[in-house]
């Protein structure tokens, strides 16, 4: 039991997470552009500008709330489907602030805590294998850093403890991805797609390992029907 940092709680992943990691007993604070929104203490952000996070997070530190945080979850994500040809240059901006730039500072603000507590970083990435895609080039970009990112800071950070984990899910049943197949012209069935609760509860599993093995890398898919 611990506290975690969520991002994306307001999504339809990262509600379910928030709602599986307080059943399991932890302290849930979330990063999220609304407090309003928010199920759980949160602090007040705009992804899209990594650059506000220290400030933000600094705020609520202030409180005391914050040097405890024994994990980080992140699972905002935006997803623009576009031509290279049809995306400007405000849109891979912000595709990459929200999908990696702000993962990577959110780590970079939570580290001497994670440290101490030898905690635990979850990515929340894509499919297995979604590499390359037409029309998705921001999206693959920003997805591709982020398994990087994972990578690096994995290596990094084993020294001081920390695990880092990427989940790759398929089809989750959200808002999200109706639109997106939507917008690629592909059907949506949400019966045929992982329900956001099993999503999470295999994150908090992720996080409830054993102290002598953890998943570094998890591809999640929706069982043949
Ligand atoms: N659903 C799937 O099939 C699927 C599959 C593979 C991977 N994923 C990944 O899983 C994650 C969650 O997906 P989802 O389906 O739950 O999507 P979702 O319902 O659209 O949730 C996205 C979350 O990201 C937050 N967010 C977006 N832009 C933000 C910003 N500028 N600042 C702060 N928060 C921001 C949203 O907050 P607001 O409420 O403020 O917009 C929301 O909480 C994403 O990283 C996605 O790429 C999803």
């Amino acid at each position: 039991m611990g506290h975690v940092l969520v991002t994306g709680a307001t999504g339809g992943i990262g509600r379910a997470l928030v709602g599986a990691l307080l059943e399991a007993g932890h302290r849930v604070t979330a990063v999220g552009r609304d407090v309003g929104r928010l199920d759980v203490p949160g602090i007040e952000a705009d992804l899209a500008d990594p650059g506000t996070l220290a400030a933000a997070v600094g705020a609520l530190a202030d409180t005391g709330e914050l040097p405890d945080v024994q994990a980080l979850v992140h699972c905002a994500g935006v997803s623009p489907v576009a031509t290279v040809a049809d995306t400007d240059p405000e849109t891979w901006r912000r595709t990459l602030a929200v999908n990696v730039v702000s993962a990577a500072e959110l780590v970079r603000l939570t580290l001497p805590s994670l440290r101490r507590s030898r905690g635990h970083v979850i990515f929340v990435n894509a499919s297995p294998g979604m590499t390359g895609v037409p029309r998705w080039s921001a999206f693959v970009a920003g997805k591709a850093a982020l398994r990087e990112l994972a990578d690096s800071l994995r290596e990094e950070e084993a020294a001081h403890g920390v695990r880092v984990t990427t989940i790759h899910p398929g089809g989750t049943a959200t808002d999200l991805l109706g639109e997106v197949r939507n917008a690629f012209g592909r059907p949506y069935d949400p019966e045929l797609c992982i329900r956001p609760r099993t999503l999470a509860e295999m994150i908090v599993w992720v996080l409830g390992a054993p102290a002598d093995a953890y998943a570094c890398e998890l591809s999640v898919l929706p069982s043949p029907r």
